[in-house]
């Protein structure tokens, strides 16, 4: 697993027990950006699925004016149908795109899965291009089973 030295400290996150689930969630933001230098935005967003909707629970970073995003728009909306990992090398050249902040290059979206159902995702965004590997969506495959943990 990669950025082990991180697990241990998202663990002990997660079992927080006395900390609302919202500042859990914002602890785990914070860290993944202060940690990991080419994560400059970091945020989880959860599905309406009456409304077709996601909206902004908790993020580390610029705030953003984005904070509901309806299925289907952008790349978070598109995860949120796709059930899929979708990571933008360029988002220069992505068409369905939801421009957050011009310094913006590259983004990654894992969506976060609670007894099978997407519900919801953790939305990454960088300044430098291409940062994102295997390493990065192994990683963050492994943030959102813990957090559905405390769902
Ligand atoms: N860029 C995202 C919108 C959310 S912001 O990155 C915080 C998208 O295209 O869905």
């Amino acid at each position: 697993m990669p950025y082990k030295n991180l697990q241990q400290k998202i663990s002990e996150i997660i079992t927080e027990d006395d900390l609302p689930l919202d500042n859990r969630l914002t602890e785990i933001c914070e860290l993944l950006k202060t940690n990991i230098v080419y994560y400059d935005w970091v945020g989880f967003y959860f599905a309406n699925h009456q409304d077709k909707t996601l909206h902004l629970k908790a993020y580390a970073g610029e705030a953003t004016e984005h904070t509901i995003i309806p299925f289907g728009k952008g790349i978070c909306g598109q995860v949120a149908l796709s059930n899929e990992n979708f990571v933008v090398a360029d988002v220069s050249a992505q068409d369905n795109y939801i421009a957050c902040n011009i310094n913006v290059k590259a983004e990654i979206v894992i969506p976060l899965f609670k007894d099978g159902k997407n519900i919801g995702q953790i939305d990454i965004d960088s300044n430098s291009p291409n940062p994102f590997t295997k390493n990065d969506e192994e990683f963050l495959v492994w943030v959102n089973e813990q957090v559905a943990t405390i769902l």
